[in-house]
């Protein structure tokens, strides 16, 4: 049978090709813009190609009893909605996706939200959301017959693209900016067995090194500008969707980086409505860092009509990124839920990740600008105290250790950054104590922490 069911449709003109005729550097020929991926089938009503809402429910729920290694995946689980391989045989899988959904209890005794919860990403089998689109791409690469993939990381990314290329059995290089990415992310490159590239340049000037690349290599560019990655990321849209028994939250809130995530859980959630299986899509809101904020600039100017790059600083090195592939597409899903786009400082993501951390949960920096940025639209009145909010967590806590370290030994942030914060830092701060080695010390120590 052929699984293979997609074109690829360009966002910013409207042409289509086939997988075949897509560039190297996935932009159209026509317009310089992004793909995505399309299914003719799904938009005739009564085609035999368009997918039925109510066996697929309940479809995706025998799978979980399955002992199939397909059906483990919690993207492959859902291999109807993304059918881009010409055989489902060809999936590099690690058991991706299936990640939990935990009920933020402090977060939402302070924010006044009963319904607010976490959908934590870096409960991935390489700690972050990257994994759902790396197994898509991945065997869209492996099933098209390539040795080399490579891609241009702020880290999570190729940590996930070395341990995928690893499963498939191909070659992988990696091109990251030297000194600005979290050493946990590097340790899984090599780990995974990637040739990695640091070079003195920011993540965009990597992106755009390595385009120059893959134009004169027979490489797969395994970036977010590839549609495929997208396929894999829209998943954790359907597992919400699910987890909230088809009635989908009435906000999902994402931070913004490249902002090809954002743009994939818009497309998750738009492909469900559309296919009927829910019936409106959440609000998506996307949040950066102050320091990387082009999108907000953007929908301060012109609502998101035009872009200009910034030169990017922030210590959630993660989205670290001036110029992003996917704001166009971003800042559709925005403006077609209703959602906001919004930025918050680095003492503001310092707390909020030492908030999350507090809940036994524990992010990445990046990931936390979700519950800074949920704090502000709070104090807006954009989020109603009766809504059902989901977070979304990019990526583990041991990604960036030294970053966590620093906060709670109070050198991660300068005075200038916590003024008239001191006393909220000081209640969250846990720094490790030396004591003697005696029971007085121990029990004196604990006495100390106490309230
Ligand atoms: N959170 C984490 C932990 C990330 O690693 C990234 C992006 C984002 C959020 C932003 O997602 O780019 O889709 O808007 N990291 C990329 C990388 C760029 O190379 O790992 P986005």
């Amino acid at each position: 049978m052929n699984d293979n069911l997609h074109q690829l449709r360009c966002f910013g003109c409207g042409a289509r090709v086939t997988r075949g005729e897509a560039r190297p550097d996935f932009r159209c020929s026509e317009c310089g813009d992004l793909f995505e991926v399309e299914y003719p089938g799904w938009s005739q009503p009564k085609g035999n190609d368009r997918p039925n809402a109510g066996a697929l429910k309940w479809l995706w729920r025998e799978r979980r009893c399955s002992s199939e290694a397909l059906d483990h995946s919690g993207v492959w689980r859902f291999r109807e909605m993304l059918p881009i391989l010409d055989s489902f045989g060809n999936a590099v899988t690690l058991s991706e996706g299936n990640t939990p959904l935990y009920h933020l209890t402090r977060a939402s005794k302070a924010l006044g939200i009963d319904q607010l919860y976490a959908k934590h990403q870096g409960m991935n089998p390489t700690g972050s959301f990257k994994d759902t689109g790396m197994t898509a791409a991945m065997s869209v690469a492996k099933e098209r017959g390539f040795e080399w993939v490579a891609c241009a990381s702020t880290g999570n990314t190729s940590a996930a693209m070395a341990a995928y290329a690893a499963r498939a059995g191909l070659r992988s290089l990696v091109v990251i900016p030297d000194g600005k990415i979290a050493w946990g992310k590097l340790s899984q490159a090599m780990d995974y067995g990637a040739v990695t590239c640091t070079v003195k340049t920011d993540f965009d000037g990597c992106l755009k090194l390595l385009i120059q690349v893959v134009k004169e290599a027979h490489i797969y560019l395994l970036n977010s500008v590839n549609p495929y990655r997208l396929e894999g990321q829209k998943t954790p849209a359907f597992e919400i969707a699910e987890a909230f028994d088809w009635n989908v939250p009435d906000h999902l809130i994402v931070p913004g980086g490249n902002l090809a995530n954002s743009s994939a859980l818009g497309k998750g959630f738009r492909e469900l409505h559309q296919l009927g299986l829910v019936a409106r899509m959440p609000r998506i809101s996307v949040i950066q860092a102050e320091g990387a904020n082009p999108l907000v600039r953007s929908f301060a100017k012109d609502h998101g009509a035009t872009l200009e790059p910034v030169e990017a600083h922030t210590r959630a090195t993660a989205i670290r990124i001036g110029n992003p592939a996917s704001w166009r597409k971003a800042a559709r899903v925005i403006q077609e839920t209703g959602g906001w786009c919004l930025d918050v400082n680095e003492a503001e993501i310092a707390i909020a990740k030492a908030e999350l951390g507090a809940e036994g949960l524990g992010c990445e920096p990046a990931s936390a600008v979700t519950l800074a940025g949920l704090k502000k639209l709070r104090a807006q009145g954009a989020v109603e105290p009766g809504e059902t909010v989901v977070l979304l967590l990019t990526g583990h806590t041991l990604k960036d250790a030294d970053y966590t370290i620093d906060f709670h030994r109070g050198t991660l942030l300068k005075n200038e950054e916590t003024a008239g914060r001191e006393a909220e830092l000081a209640g969250l701060q846990r720094n490790a104590q030396a004591v003697d080695a005696t029971t007085h010390a121990v029990l004196a120590a604990m006495k100390d922490k106490v309230g």
